[in-house]
């Protein structure tokens, strides 16, 4: 179902080989990663990017790491890898599996393989089944509106909310996506709009501006999470918090697809999680042209947080919670 390969390890050479993001849609680029050094800088440099990706890369990070067996390269890989992004949970999820084997390791190097081996198949599976439970919030003839970019690019399976869109796909539905472009590093026009074309779904790409006209058209919004606090408090790619409230105002469903992988438990509400800055440059430049008066200052927060009760449902890998999230949450096993 997707004609291309977002992650995958080459044994041969103790690397994993990458599609790098940032060429996309004009060039389908393959990387090979080599260390941990590298996963974490395509991991800062958005060349992977997607909060399950960046678990199951960062997990392969560590057991290249690993290669000569000596705790320490490990220990030291998960301490830079977990520097790369803040906001995505996923990723500390990932490192704290692996550093939990790396405790009692006699084979050090094939153990954390392993390991890895086993985080990527879960997210397949997770994103596998979060796609069959989702499919059923989709009616033919639907237009759904996404964000950003929570597909195939953004995981090693079929995607969270694109996975939805597939699975749905799949079963003989038909549907329009409408994809909002999502400035300012635009996952949306660039990523999206390339998966799903590629794969013959009807995508119309939106300026982010034009959400609220279109709403009122939509039968349902489908959106991936970087980090979901206890209270259902939703974290993800910065211009989710406005669709939310738009398609409040049209009483248009509202769902978050996103692995329990996602869920950060020890958090009480969205306030506590941390939310990425990134560089002024993503904005003050733009096709290589600076687009905002030097003298004007710029705020880039990456993601935001959308208040739980804005929410209709999280599509999880076990179920679709709904409220109240903080004992659907808790009842998760
Ligand atoms: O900055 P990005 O591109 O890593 O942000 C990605 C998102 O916000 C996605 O929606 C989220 O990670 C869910 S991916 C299944």
């Amino acid at each position: 179902m997707i004609p291309f390969r977002t992650i995958r390890y080459d044994p041969d050479k103790n690397s994993i080989i990458i599609l790098d993001q940032t060429r996309l849609p004009q060039k389908e680029v393959y990387m090979t990663l080599e260390n941990a050094e590298d996963v974490h800088r395509a991991t800062r440099c958005m060349n992977l990017r997607g909060a399950p990706l960046i678990g199951v890369a960062a997990a392969y990070g560590v057991a290249m790491a690993a290669k000569r067996g000596v705790a320490n390269d490990a220990h030291k890989a998960c301490d830079l890898l977990q520097t790369a992004r803040p906001t995505a949970v996923n990723l500390s999820w990932a490192l704290n599996r692996m550093r939990e084997r790396i405790k009692d390791a006699a084979d050090l190097f094939a153990v954390l393989l392993e390991e890895a081996r086993k985080i990527e198949k879960e997210d397949k599976d997770a994103c596998h089944k979060i796609g069959l439970l989702g499919a059923s919030l989709v009616k033919n003839n639907d237009k759904i509106m996404v964000h950003c970019n929570a597909g195939a690019l953004a995981t090693s399976g079929i995607g969270t909310a694109l996975g939805i869109i597939y699975t749905a796909k799949e079963q003989g539905k038909n549907f329009t996506v409408y994809s909002s472009e999502t400035r300012p590093l635009l996952q949306g026009a660039r990523l999206t709009s390339w998966e799903l074309t590629r794969s013959g779904i009807e995508t119309y790409t939106i300026c982010d501006n034009m959400a609220a006209t279109f709403m009122g058209e939509m039968n349902l919004v489908l959106v991936g999470a970087d980090r979901i606090a206890s209270n259902g408090d939703v974290a993800n790619k910065i211009g989710t918090l406005g669709l939310a409230i738009i398609a409040r105002y049209h009483k248009t469903p509202f769902y978050v697809a996103a692995p329990i992988s996602t869920f950060d438990r020890k958090l009480a509400s969205g306030e506590q999680i941390p939310i990425e800055e990134r560089a002024e440059d993503e904005i003050r430049i733009f096709n290589d042209r600076c687009v905002v008066a030097s003298s004007a200052r710029v705020r880039n927060p990456s993601f935001d947080v959308t208040p739980s009760d804005l929410i209709s449902g999280i599509v999880t890998e076990q179920c679709i919670l709904e409220h109240p999230y903080t004992t659907s949450i808790a009842e998760l096993s």
